[in-house]
């Protein structure tokens, strides 16, 4: 059967005639955000969004180039791509993101067919491609996604100026470029005014944002007192100030959740990465979060296994695991990463040892969560509601401190609930019955 006469019959079958686009994200949440842009041009450029390749006439991947296995498994979605477009499904693939802004890219053109590729600075001439007038790029992008929702992402800088050893993001997204403080408070009003209910300040090293003499302290300060609720990620600890940890402590909207990623404990480990912090100063600035946040959520990324690593490095970030009782941390094995400098470095960590490192990191880190979260247990909480219910299963939301909660109720997402903590897992904590309605 040919593409032409398979493709009506399904588009029309399925989607009434109209065009349908389906847009999978892969990696950060700067990349959820980007895709919320993207989302919003295929809109307007009057494609249904659909959630299945099949059923797709354009399909977008916004791509992660951090670790090797993002890229495999993009590659994987290509392969399928290639042949559902082979058998007359899909009509256009376009690969968007960090993937796109990268050299590797050109292959999976020329491997999978893709039709466009673009990097993360020039997302919006996807707007032509789909049939759009062409558009300027602002150095960040007016288009807000999620306006009306219960809760937005707002991108207040991109890139970074870091040059950690192990790290692509300042090859593909460049060096760091801030928004204007009013730019950014007009957007969180006209989200606040069409119904968001809690904002979420995003940049690769969020707190480094500046503009001529103000620091992120300030533009924090300012959107919590515009967003009923308000958080931000990711922070880097050597631009993060003591006045922003007591900040978090002070202001009622501010989420009292901290992520804040130390990568290693060891000062050796720090240097070769580039970090430009010794283990102490980064206790030094939980010491102060622990103080100004009483119940503060505390969470980190680590690395497992950085060419060099010895056991004696990895025994100091277990030290430090113990002494900053984080809450969660997302841990990650090295993977190199072409045109980083790791990735030139020499000795690997064998596979094996990386693995067991990565094992005894996690235990060390979930049983420190769940003696924490235990603790919680009978405590009464306001709980932000998330993702509604599904079925007779409970609804999804967060503590004050950014807690995961599942908790049985029917209220809508951006609605609070107040509940007692009735049982508690390493990752998440349960909720019993909401006292009262929800608000
Ligand atoms: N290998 C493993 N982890 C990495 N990260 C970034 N680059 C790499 C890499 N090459 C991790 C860091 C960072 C998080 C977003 O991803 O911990 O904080
Ligand atoms: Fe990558 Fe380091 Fe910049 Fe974070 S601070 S984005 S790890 S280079």
């Amino acid at each position: 059967m040919s593409s032409i006469t398979r493709k009506p019959s399904r588009s029309i079958a399925r989607n009434g005639g109209t065009k349908t686009a389906c847009i999978r994200t892969f990696g950060c949440q700067m990349n959820v955000h980007d895709s919320d842009r993207i989302r919003r041009m295929v809109r307007d450029a009057g494609y249904t969004e659909v959630h299945r390749y099949e059923e797709a006439d354009i399909v977008v991947l916004n791509t992660c180039y951090v670790r090797e296995n993002a890229v495999d498994r993009v590659r994987g979605h290509l392969g399928e791509l290639s042949r559902l477009k082979g058998e007359g499904y899909v009509e256009k693939v376009v690969l968007i993101g960090c993937i796109g802004a990268t050299s590797e890219a050109q292959e999976l053109e020329h491997t999978y067919g893709v039709d466009l590729v673009l990097g993360t600075h020039n997302t919006y001439e996807l707007a032509q491609f789909v049939g759009l007038p062409g558009m300027e790029e602002t150095y960040t992008p007016e288009l807000p996604g999620s306006e009306g929702e219960h809760s937005a992402f707002v991108t207040i800088m991109t890139g970074c100026n870091y040059k950690c050893s192990y790290c692509v993001v300042p090859a593909v997204r460049g060096r760091m470029v801030c928004r204007p403080l009013e730019n950014v408070l007009d957007e969180v009003k006209r989200l606040v005014d069409t119904g968001t209910r809690y904002v979420t300040l995003l940049g690769q090293t969020v707190d480094a944002w500046r503009e001529s003499g103000s620091r992120f302290c300030d533009l924090l300060e300012r959107v919590s007192e515009v967003a009923p609720r308000v958080w931000f990620t990711t922070s880097h600890p050597s631009n993060m100030e003591d006045r922003t940890l007591k900040l978090i402590g002070e202001k009622d909207t501010i989420v009292k959740r901290l992520h804040l990623p130390v990568q290693s404990g060891s000062d050796k480990m720090l240097k070769v990465m580039h970090r430009g912090y010794k283990s102490e100063r980064y206790r030094r600035k939980i010491e102060v979060f622990r103080e100004a946040v009483s119940d503060g959520t505390l969470s980190t990324d680590i690395i497992v296994g950085h060419p060099g690593e010895t056991e004696g490095d990895h025994e100091q970030t277990l030290q430090l695991i113990e002494d900053c009782s984080f809450d969660s941390a997302y841990i990650f094995k090295f993977s190199p990463r072409c045109g980083t400098e790791a990735a030139e470095l020499p000795g690997a960590v064998p596979d094996g040892v990386t693995q067991r490192r990565f094992l005894e990191i996690l235990r060390a880190v979930e049983r420190n969560a769940f003696s924490c979260n235990q603790s919680k247990i009978g405590a009464t909480e306001d709980i932000y509601i998330r993702h509604a219910r599904t079925g007779d299963g409970k609804a999804v939301g967060e503590t004050w401190s950014g807690h995961p909660v599942h908790v049985p109720t029917d209220a809508e997402p951006g609605r609070y609930v107040t509940a007692p903590i009735s049982g508690a897992g390493p990752h998440v904590l349960y909720a019993g019955e909401p006292l009262g309605k929800s608000h």
